[in-house]
C-alpha cells in the first residue's frame, strides 16, 4: 500500500536549545532564513506526501500561521511589486495539505505518534522528526519508501555514530539482509555505551505500518518517565519484520546547537544566493584565525 500521509512530531519543549526556545518553537528557528520545520515539510513532499499532520502543543501556534495564508502580507507584497517574495510566502501555505493534533502534555515522542492514529487510520505512513534536517541530496526518505513498498513492513533509518554518542539515540541489533539493509532484532533507547547492541543509531525518519499503534498502546512510560517510540518499534519487531535503513551522511539535530551551527554553515555555502560571498568569507576566516 502506498503511503500517503507524513506525521511531524514538534510537541517537544526544546530544552536544548534554550532560551531561544523559550518563547517560541525550536521548529521554527531559522537555518538562513528557512524555518527547519519548513524544511521537513519539503522533504515529505519531495518524497510524494502532500496530506501531513503536525503535532503540535502549547506555545506552537507560529508553526500554524507559517503554513497558513497571510492575506495581509500577500497584499502588502502585491501592492509593492514584490512578486518573487508573494511567490515564496503563496508557495508555503499551498506546498500540501498539512493538518494539526495537539499532544496535550508532551509525554513522549512515543505518545506523540500516539496521538496521531485518528488521522492515519488503518494506513502505512511516514514519520518525520520536526527537528532532523535532511540534506535535500540524500534521497532518504525515498529510499525508505522504496524498501516499504517491497516489503510491506515497517523501516527505520539508522547511521552509524561512536560508542560515545550511542546513548544518545535508540540503538539496533541488526540483522543484515543486504549492505544498507538490516532486519532489527531489537532497539533499545540510549543504551550506556558497553550495553549497546550496535553502534548503529536511529534517527528521525520512519515509515511506519498500523500496527504500530497497537504495540504504542502496550506500551508502558520508559527511560525519563515517557512513552518511547522506541520501546514501541521493539515490541513491533517482535510481531513483525522492522527493517533498517542504513544511511551515511547529510543529516542534522537541529535541536542540538552544534548541530544547528553545521547545518546552518553547510546549507549556506551551497546556497545560490549568500553562497559564493559566505565562502570567500569563511575561507578568509579560517586562515585569519589559523583554524586549520
Ligand atoms: P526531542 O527529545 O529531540 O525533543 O524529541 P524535545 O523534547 O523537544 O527536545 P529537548 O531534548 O528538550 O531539547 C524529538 C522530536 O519529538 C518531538 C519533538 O518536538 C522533536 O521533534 N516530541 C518529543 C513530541 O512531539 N512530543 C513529545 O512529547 C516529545
Amino acid at each position: 500500500m502506498k503511503v500517503k500521509k507524513a506525521v511531524i512530531p514538534a510537541a517537544g519543549l526544546g530544552t536544548r536549545f534554550l532560551p531561544a526556545t523559550k518563547a517560541q518553537p525550536k521548529e521554527m528557528l531559522p537555518i538562513i532564513d528557512t524555518p527547519s520545520i519548513q524544511y521537513v515539510v519539503e522533504e515529505a513532499v519531495r518524497a510524494g506526501i502532500e496530506d501531513i499532520l503536525i503535532i503540535t502543543g502549547r506555545g506552537k501556534r507560529s508553526i500554524e500561521d507559517h503554513f497558513d495564508r497571510s492575506v495581509e502580507l500577500e497584499s502588502f507584497l502585491e501592492s509593492k511589486g514584490k512578486f518573487d517574495e508573494l511567490k515564496q510566502v503563496r508557495q508555503i501555505s499551498d506546498m500540501a495539505m498539512i493538518h494539526y493534533i495537539r499532544q496535550g502534555d508532551p509525554l513522549g515522542l512515543g505518545h506523540a505518534v500516539a496521538v496521531a492514529e485518528p488521522h492515519v487510520g488503518d494506513e502505512p505512513f511516514a514519520v518525520l522528526l520536526g527537528d532532523d534536517l535532511i540534506s535535500a541530496s540524500t534521497p532518504l526518505l525515498e529510499g525508505m519508501l522504496k524498501i516499504h513498498e517491497r516489503y510491506g513492513r515497517s523501516v527505520i533509518a539508522v547511521q552509524e555514530v561512536s560508542r560515545d554518542e550511542i546513548s544518545l539515540y535508540g540503538s539496533i541489533q541488526p540483522e543484515f539482509v543486504e549492505e544498507n539493509l538490516a532486519r532489527v532484532v531489537s532497539i533499545v533507547e540510549k543504551p550506556e555505551p558497553d550495553d549497546a547492541p550496535s553502534n548503529l543509531a536511529a534517527i528521525g525518519r520512519y515509515v511506519f505500518t498500523p500496527e504500530i499503534f497497537d504495540a504504542l498502546r502496550e506500551t508502558k512510560p520508559g527511560r525519563g518517565g515517557e512513552i518511547q517510540l522506541t520501546d514501541a518499534i521493539n515490541l513491533l519487531a517482535q510481531e513483525q519484520a522492522v527493517y533498517a535503513y542504513l544511511f551515511e551522511d547529510g543529516r542534522y539535530d537541529v535541536g542540538n546547537k552544534l548541530d544547528y551551527l553545521k547545518a546552518t554553515v553547510e546549507i549556506a555555502i551551497e546556497r545560490d544566493d549568500v553562497g559564493p560571498e559566505f565562502r570567500l568569507w569563511l575561507a578568509d576566516l579560517v586562515q585569519r584565525k589559523k583554524l586549520l
